[in-house]
């Protein structure tokens, strides 16, 4: 009796000691386990609770902070250092306040929630070991944050899967030409550059003139695939991350680039910095090694038949469809009845031909009845008498009109839908009746009664 007690007590201390330790951490969301390339930190290595290898260049020594999830709350996460980092003689704990939102399983957008820390120019907070912290003394920064500042996380190989790409935003679905591309220091430019991105709408492809120089055509084998936007609704900005195709990135280029730009008419003015948005990028000056980017005229437009006018043209070619084809039947109709009437006329003739022959017949037949005998010779046979009448039918040739063309009255342009991004895996689950009667015990029951 009393181990028993002894058990339960120490069974509950275990379970008591579990709950505890479960206060202060917290876990992200299921899909972001694994790779995932950043615009501002290249590749981050995410588990259920923790971040591994965060760059973050704080001394000499320490480069790179290992995170575990501490606490959420709603969209924000806030991180704190596995190990205490020694910063200035002292031990730190090192804290992160992640504001992370799902764009899909492979994709998602983050603010760090923190002010730059002015020594390190890193966005983090450091407090001296063991201090007890809140959300408000940790993720510093006040909210909204600046559009700017945002950063995309994609799912290490889901580019090559085709598991990333966006629909661009509806202000660039053009072809752009007589672009010019400067440098940051207004020192280099050239002109003619065409930017396409109607052919694909999830992409930006470039048609570069030659006179450009290899530090102005980034990307530099043409082709940027949409991944995530954020317009400021009062400047009329829009920041866009792009990921960048080319094989080989040249030094100070990463895999996601950001443009900055606005469209004012047919003019579209932007920057492009080959990394995540820099917050001095606005959409006429960029640091270095950003370019600038001018588009003076839209050669063509891919989505203008989604306004309401074309709609109308779209509408009256159904319904003029809908008359043609009731036409077409009421036309059928009488073709029908037509024919009908013509084998009626042919019937008739012949039915008063054959009343004619029957009623003579019939003086036959009764007057043969009247003898006792019946008649052979004029009763035909009913199959011979229905195998000629068919032939009769089918002599009766039609030649058929010439079929009136209907030519393409429009040609409907249908704006392909926007790509929809699914904000979670579905993944087959085994069903609860699978998981009940497994195989294994079927088999294993139908050996045992086999033994029995
Ligand atoms: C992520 O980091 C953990 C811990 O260092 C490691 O065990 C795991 O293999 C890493 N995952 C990937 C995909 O590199
Ligand atoms: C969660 O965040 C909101 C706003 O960011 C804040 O007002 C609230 O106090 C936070 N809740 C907790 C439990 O920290
Ligand atoms: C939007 O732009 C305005 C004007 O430039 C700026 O004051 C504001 O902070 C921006 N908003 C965000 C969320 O970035
Ligand atoms: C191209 O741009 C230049 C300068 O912006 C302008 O002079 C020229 O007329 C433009 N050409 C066309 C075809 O729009
Ligand atoms: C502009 O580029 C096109 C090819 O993209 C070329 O055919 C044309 O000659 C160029 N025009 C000028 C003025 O250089
Ligand atoms: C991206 O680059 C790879 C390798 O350079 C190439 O095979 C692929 O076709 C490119 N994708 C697109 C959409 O151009």
């Amino acid at each position: 009796m009393r181990d028993g007690r002894n058990e339960l007590c120490i069974l509950l201390l275990v379970i008591f000691l579990s709950f505890d330790s479960t206060i202060g951490s917290c876990t992200f969301p299921t899909s972001l386990t694994g790779n995932w390339i950043s615009s501002q930190k290249g590749t981050l290595n995410f588990t259920s609770t923790s971040l591994y290898g965060y760059p973050m260049d704080l001394t000499v020594a320490l480069k790179s902070v290992d995170f575990d999830c501490m606490e959420k709350n709603d969209t924000l996460y806030i991180l704190k250092s596995q190990t205490p980092a020694p910063l200035f003689g002292h031990s730190f704990d090192i804290y992160l306040c992640i504001d992370l939102h799902p764009v899909s399983s492979n994709k998602f957008w983050y603010q760090v929630g923190q002010d730059i820390e002015p020594l390190t120019g890193v966005r983090y907070f450091a407090a001296f070991e063991n201090t007890v912290v809140t959300q408000a003394t940790v993720c510093t920064r006040s909210t909204p944050y600046e559009d700017v500042t945002f950063n995309t996380l994609v799912k290490e190989g889901a580019y090559e899967a085709g598991l990333i790409e966006a629909t661009c935003p509806k202000s660039i679905l053009h072809t752009f030409s007589n672009g010019t591309l400067t440098s940051s220091d207004s020192v280099t430019s050239c002109t003619n550059v065409t930017l396409d991105v109607c052919t694909d709408r999830t992409q930006m492809r470039y048609t570069y003139d030659a006179s450009c120089d290899p530090s102005l055509t980034i990307p530099s084998d043409g082709m940027s695939e949409c991944l995530y936007y954020i317009t400021n609704d009062t400047s009329g900005i829009t920041y866009l991350h792009v990921w960048n195709n080319d094989t080989t990135l040249p030094a100070g280029v990463s895999r996601i680039n950001c443009y900055a730009y606005e469209r004012t008419g047919d003019v579209i003015s932007g920057t492009l910095y080959p990394g995540p948005c820099d917050p001095d990028q606005t959409t006429s000056s960029v640091p270095s090694p950003g370019i600038i980017i001018q588009y003076d005229t839209i050669t063509k437009t891919c989505q203008e038949t989604v306004e309401s006018g074309s709609q109308i043209i779209y509408y009256v070619a159904i319904a003029i469809g809908a008359v043609v084809f009731i036409l077409l039947i009421i036309l059928l109709i009488c073709v029908i009845r037509h024919t009908k009437c013509r084998c009626c006329k042919k019937c008739c003739q012949k039915c008063k031909k054959k009343n004619n022959q029957v009623g003579q017949s019939d003086e036959q037949l009764t007057s043969s009845r009247s003898t006792g005998m019946t008649s052979v010779e004029d009763g035909v046979d009913p199959y011979l008498r229905a195998v000629e009448h068919s032939e009769k039918i089918n002599s009766i040739t039609f030649v058929a009109k010439k079929p009136i063309k209907l030519g393409p009255i429009i040609e409907p342009y249908l704006e392909p839908p926007a790509k929809v991004e699914l904000l979670y895996e579905v993944e087959p689950r085994p069903t609860s009746s699978r998981l009940m009667f497994n195989r294994s015990m079927f088999f294993s029951q139908l050996s045992l009664r086999h033994k029995e």
